[in-house]
């Protein structure tokens, strides 16, 4: 049987982690926040990385087949056989999103979003000079796609060019969208000729109970354009390099993106996420088998141990959206779970002002820490 991936004990971690999750905040805090993990590395990727370190393969990125992998992973898992010679390279996820938004938009143009949704989706667009819109998703974490179409009509009124930001799947409610919602929601955007950015970053982690759609699978989805990397499933997010899939009538569009934001890869990155795709996937269907695990122990502890709180039970990612209204540690959670509790969690309302008074609570780490997780918040509440 293969090792534990999610095992780490939490003296090692402090002692041994050097990234942002466990330098920000003190000895005493647990951190559940950012989206990295506390796995033990994937061996093809730890391998690929340290042989390129040896030989002293340390230049500029090169074409390590990143694409090719990709479009391989994307046949195996999802069925879907996206064209690689028309993928490009970007920096990261992030990076891609803002300059393909920038292409799509005017300066000032709308960008729509479905709060809660991922809080750097807002950092993208102030950064790029664009306004926010919401369309909040439904009590469920569902699309609306009524309100996204009066949304998209709204915004579009006048010839204005607009584009919408889907994170497929969901951070932070980690809901799977479906192909059916997915299929509306292309023939909405197309309708109005809003241009849509589907964020697959968390594409391999979805559980058993729920199927993956990939955006451009669905019909009427040509216009869109799909950025992804295995940043997230296979926690690599300090190895930049990441993909941008053009829809069969986005060509054009990927195609302008400028030779210096398609340099932006790092070699490592490309080495460690072309490893990842090519021979982690074994690997990350232990780690989803491992999560789904946390994900039953978290629900279970919140059961017990939070009455009156709402986990909406994820599909898919690490990521754990909690409603606390109802115990009373006001408009803020997060910074009161931090001062009491020291435990520190993402504020609901970073991610849009539907999630005030709720936390998003990151359980990609071992039983334990979920463990003392949940009695840090039980124990914050009066
Ligand atoms: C939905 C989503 N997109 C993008 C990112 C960040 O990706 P990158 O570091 O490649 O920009 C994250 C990180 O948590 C994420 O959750």
């Amino acid at each position: 049987m293969a090792p534990r991936i999610l095992d780490v004990p939490l003296d090692t971690l402090r002692r041994e982690r050097t990234s942002i999750k466990w330098r920000r905040y003190g000895d005493d805090v647990l951190p559940l926040w950012i989206a990295e993990m506390d796995a033990r590395p994937c061996p093809a990727v730890a391998e690929a990385v340290a042989a390129a370190t040896t030989r002293g393969d340390t230049g500029y990125a090169g074409d390590e087949g990143y694409a090719a992998a990709l479009a391989e992973l994307a046949r195996a898992e999802w069925g879907w056989a996206p064209a690689h010679g028309s993928m490009v390279r970007v920096t990261d996820v992030l990076t891609g999103i803002a300059h393909l938004t920038r292409l799509l938009t005017e300066p000032g143009g709308p960008v729509v979003v479905s709060p809660p949704v991922y809080n750097a989706f807002y950092d993208v667009i102030a950064s790029i000079e664009r306004q926010v819109v919401e369309a909040p998703l439904t009590a469920e974490g569902r699309l609306d796609l009524d309100l996204l179409d009066t949304t998209f009509a709204g915004v579009t009124a006048d010839g204005v060019r607009a584009a919408y930001l889907l994170s497929n799947p969901h951070n932070p409610t980690g809901t799977v969208h479906s192909a059916d919602e997915l299929t509306a929601l292309a023939e909405v955007a197309a309708r109005h000729g809003v241009r849509v950015l589907s964020d697959e970053i968390h594409a391999p982690l979805v559980y058993a109970t729920s199927t993956f759609t990939p955006y451009l699978t669905v019909p009427g989805s040509e216009r869109g354009i799909t950025v992804t990397s295995g940043s997230k499933a296979w926690n690599l997010a300090g190895l930049k390099a990441a993909l941008v899939v053009p829809g069969g009538d986005a060509r054009a569009d990927v195609a302008r993106l400028h030779p210096f934001v398609t340099f932006g890869a790092s070699h490592f990155g490309v080495i460690a996420q072309t490893a990842a795709y090519r021979d982690g996937r074994a690997w990350v269907h232990q780690l989803v088998d491992e999560l789904d695990a946390n994900r039953t122990l978290l629900a279970d502890l919140v059961r017990e141990q939070l009455p009156g709180a709402r986990l909406l039970l994820p599909e898919s990612t690490y990521l754990a959206w909690l409603d606390l209204r109802p115990l009373g540690l006001g408009d803020r959670p997060g910074a009161t779970l931090l001062e009491r509790g020291r435990v520190a969690v993402s504020d609901g309302a970073t991610f849009g002002r539907v999630g005030t008074g709720h936390v998003r609570l990151n359980f990609a780490t071992s039983p334990d820490i979920v463990r003392e997780a949940v009695a840090r918040i039980a124990s914050s509440v009066d």
